[in-house]
């Protein structure tokens, strides 16, 4: 289940993202934590925002169909498929990607949960999957077995079929995302 702020598809006939007058368009937003603003294509992706003008490349493109979810970043607290949203409709959002999780040099525990359980092979689907789980996890109220995270990463395609490890990582994930909240009541 992914949040979609205003697809690239239903936004093309707007005046914004139609390019009319052949002129950019500013954006600005918070990327985490950072904020940026730049003239962009007012066709341009998200996701070619995030990799090719800030340099996040570690946000993956993997189809151009809208179904692997290597792409996956938070806008505004909400997993979303940045393929499928303009950046333009981001302006005064709050987006973080895999870069941002991590704080004061310490995994997030769910990037430490996959990496404790070899939740990956190649790591191309990686950081979807993990911008995923989080979401998953903050909106499950702890309540997640593993049909529950089958299912709610049902977005996200690994062509390495590791699944099994995946969730073994997302089920590890969600208990140390669950004892740090405790920790910090
Ligand atoms: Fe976005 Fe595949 S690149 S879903
Ligand atoms: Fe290779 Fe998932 S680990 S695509």
């Amino acid at each position: 289940m992914f949040f979609r702020k205003k697809s690239a598809e239903s936004a093309a006939g707007s005046g914004a993202a139609s390019g009319q007058g052949n002129g950019g368009v500013h954006v600005s937003m918070t990327v985490n934590g950072k904020a940026v603003a730049a003239e962009i294509d007012p066709r341009m992706l998200l996701v070619q925002f995030l990799r090719e003008h800030l340099r996040l490349t570690g946000t993956h493109v993997g189809c151009d169909t809208s179904q692997c979810g290597a792409c996956v970043v938070h806008v505004d607290g909400r997993a979303a498929k940045s393929c499928t949203l303009l950046a333009a409709t981001c302006d005064g959002s709050k987006v973080t990607t895999i870069e941002g999780l991590a704080q004061d040099g310490k995994l997030h525990p769910m990037q430490e949960a996959f990496r404790q359980h070899h939740g990956l092979q190649c790591g191309f689907c990686t950081p979807g999957m993990i911008m995923s789980a989080v979401d998953l996890v903050q909106r499950s109220g702890g309540k997640l077995d593993e049909h529950a995270i089958r299912d709610g990463l049902e977005g996200n395609l690994c062509r390495c079929t590791g699944y099994h490890n995946i969730v073994a990582a997302v089920t590890a994930g969600a208990a140390n995302m669950a004892g740090m909240r405790q920790a910090a009541e």
